[in-house]
């Protein structure tokens, strides 16, 4: 088994519309699926944006919670920022387009590659990495140039206090490789160690420990792809097996099925594969994300949560 890049990232975030400004308005993601977050009883949205199907990599979500959570506390333990890949050429097209729209923003390099940092409207930090070769497909449906357009997840920066055991979970429990070092941030890698099959984790010894649970202005967890049930399940084993057996059994989310797992450093992480479907399963191709879409089990809700949830449109 082995992981074979992200799947998706999720947020917790406030308002729902100001999501879909940020992710599809600013961002030029396509907002591919609408539905709700499938644990607790009452209906908060969880909004998907990523490329034209919203493949696996290329996911960015969101729940949102109006202001029924608390805002959280930055720190260790979560993860910081969510990097997302784009040509390294349009890098000046970026910061402009920010510029413009009164988006603050700063450039710097990691790793070798230079960086735009800005934040969601919630505070949570998003980076755009130029990348050299990055062969993922853009959504071109956004005013943004195809030949600018974001390719998918580039990585996600994790805080931890520790090193040991993350270092031996990370290579003995996830399979991946530690790649490259700068400073206090390290780089692991998975699979073949391209762009989107990325993990950088800052060590901050002193850095207290941030928010964990549903606060809206953090990165709940991050998803890895797994490819099936097999690997998943041989996954879980191989955890439970090492003494981490804060792992869960496998959750049907409608459009795939995630096992969620704590890691050394805190923040959760998941396993995850995709319904053979994705979100085609419920909509065509040229509708995705147009209305809001149910799993069976929750259908008979509909009318009740859309008088509930806050409009987008
Ligand atoms: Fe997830």
């Amino acid at each position: 088994m082995h992981f074979n890049g992200y799947h998706h990232i999720t947020n917790t975030v406030t308002g729902g519309r100001t999501d879909v400004e940020f992710h599809s308005g600013l961002l030029g993601l396509r907002n591919v699926k609408r539905t709700v977050l499938l644990d607790g009883k009452r209906p908060f949205y969880h909004l998907y944006y990523g490329n034209q199907y919203g493949e696996p990599g290329t996911l960015v979500t969101s729940f949102a919670f109006g202001e029924d959570r608390p805002l959280g506390r930055q720190g260790s333990g979560q993860v910081r920022s969510i990097a997302m890949s784009v040509p390294q050429d349009s890098l000046g097209y970026w910061s402009d387009r920010l510029a413009s729209r009164g988006v603050a923003y700063e450039e710097f390099e990691l790793l070798g590659e230079r960086r735009i940092r800005l934040h969601h409207p919630d505070g949570i930090e998003y980076q755009l990495v130029g990348v050299a070769v990055d062969e993922r497909l853009p959504w071109t449906g956004a005013d943004v140039p195809p030949a600018a357009g974001i390719r998918g997840v580039h990585s996600v920066m994790v805080v931890t206090r520790e090193v040991d055991e993350l270092d031996m979970f990370l290579k003995e429990g996830m399979g991946l490789v530690h790649r490259d070092s700068d400073g206090s941030v390290s780089s692991y890698s998975m699979a073949n160690g391209r762009v989107g099959q990325l993990v950088e984790f800052d060590h901050q010894p002193d850095e207290p420990q941030g928010s964990w649970g549903y606060m809206r202005n953090t990165v709940d967890h991050v998803a890895f792809d797994i490819g099936d049930s097999t690997a998943q399940l041989a996954f879980k084993d191989r955890l439970e097996a090492m003494g981490f057996i804060d792992v869960t059994d496998p959750r049907d989310r409608n459009y795939f099925y995630s096992c969620y797992f704590r890691t050394p450093a805190g923040a959760m992480f998941e396993a995850t594969w995709s319904h053979p479907l994705g979100f085609l399963k419920d909509e065509e191709l040229d509708s995705l994300g147009s209305s809001l879409q149910l799993p069976s089990w929750l259908e008979s809700q509909h009318e009740g949560f859309l008088a509930e949830l806050e409009p987008l449109d």
